[in-house]
């Protein structure tokens, strides 16, 4: 099946700009399951295995919101992939099954003594997701615990318990005209029980999802490497589909990340993507370009563009 297929293409203007561009999910989910779901839950977990102090990290006290977020993520696996997931709740008992692992998991509901992992690092290794607890205190959204496999030159050791707009000051531009602030507004705002969903893109230039800041010395050096000729086969367009999520138990926020890859070579089948794609980086302001490690070889991603779509357009 074409990687094309499914790949939430994220750009819906020809320039683009940080926008608050959250929309409401009906029916609500948190999160989805592909095709890619078995190896990508084998890579999560080897990653767990050998770099857990890097991938998973929480504070006490999450543990209620971690409780809330297991059950709810169960709940929805089975509900929404019953062939594949059973999740079965009786009293404070839990039983869940995952077929794709032919794996079982019996415990009793906010009882840590009767699983091996907590609560957030187990239910993150059978979603695709990147799994973060927002804790919603009086002075605002902290990161109180997160599961992190796949991100995107960020670090979660670095990020655990700052404050949101902390977390954003990296970014450029996005604290002007109190943007960040707004934004914190609406999360804070989200009723109980509803998500809602963004998208935010960056590019690779490996096709490796895990890519964080702290080995950043081994895929970042790609980006020399970038030619008007290669660039079909190394950059990839990644696209983080984020969901947020109010608990409606514990009034913290779920935020869910799933990370999608697409190789260029792929991208520019789709003759309007290619257009599309080709506005935005070639308009992109020059401090986001910076920010996402683009500017090394934005000329040459430029040119391998402009020779596809001459290409189009001799062949028409
Ligand atoms: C509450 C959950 C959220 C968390 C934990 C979070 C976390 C982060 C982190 C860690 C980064 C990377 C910062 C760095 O470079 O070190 C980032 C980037 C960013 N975030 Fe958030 N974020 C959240 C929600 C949002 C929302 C709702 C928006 C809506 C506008 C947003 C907008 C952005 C933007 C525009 C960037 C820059 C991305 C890029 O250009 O690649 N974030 N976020």
């Amino acid at each position: 099946m074409s990687r094309i297929n499914g790949f939430p293409f994220p750009f819906t203007k020809n320039q683009y700009a940080y926008s608050n561009d959250s929309v409401l999910l009906d029916p609500l989910k948190t999160i989805t399951v592909t095709d890619d779901y078995k190896s990508e839950i084998e890579l999560k977990r080897k990653l767990l295995h050998k770099h857990h102090d890097r991938c998973f990290r929480s504070l006490p006290l999450s543990i209620e919101s971690q409780w809330e977020t297991l059950l709810l993520i169960f709940s929805e696996l089975a509900s929404r992939k019953p062939d594949s997931f059973i999740f079965e709740k009786k009293g404070n008992e839990c039983f869940f099954q995952n077929h794709f692992f032919e794996e079982e998991v019996t415990f009793l509901f906010r009882d840590a003594s009767t699983i091996d992992l907590e609560p957030l690092d187990l239910v993150g290794r059978h979603v695709q997701e990147d799994l973060i607890i927002m804790g919603d205190r009086h002075d605002g959204l902290f990161l109180e615990a997160g599961q992190l496999c796949f991100p995107s030159n960020w670090s979660l050791a670095f990020v655990q318990g700052m404050e949101f707009k902390s977390i954003h000051s990296p970014v450029p531009g996005i604290q002007s005209d109190g943007f960040i602030q707004k934004v914190e507004r609406f999360i804070s705002k989200i009723r109980p029980g509803t998500a809602w969903e963004r998208k935010n893109w960056s590019i690779t230039v490996t096709n490796k999802l895990d890519t964080p800041l702290e080995t950043y010395s081994e895929w970042g050096k790609h980006r020399k490497e970038v030619t008007a000729e290669n660039a079909g086969d190394l950059i990839h367009l990644r696209v983080e589909v984020q969901r947020l999520f109010r608990l409606p138990m514990n009034h913290d926020v779920l935020f869910t990340i799933h990370t999608y890859l697409l190789q260029l070579n792929d991208l520019i089948q789709n003759e309007s993507w290619l257009k599309t794609f080709y506005q935005n980086i070639k308009t992109l302001s020059e401090d986001i370009t910076e920010y996402k490690g683009i500017s090394t070889y934005r000329t040459e991603l430029l040119r391998f563009l402009e020779n596809h779509m001459e290409k189009e357009r001799m062949e028409r």
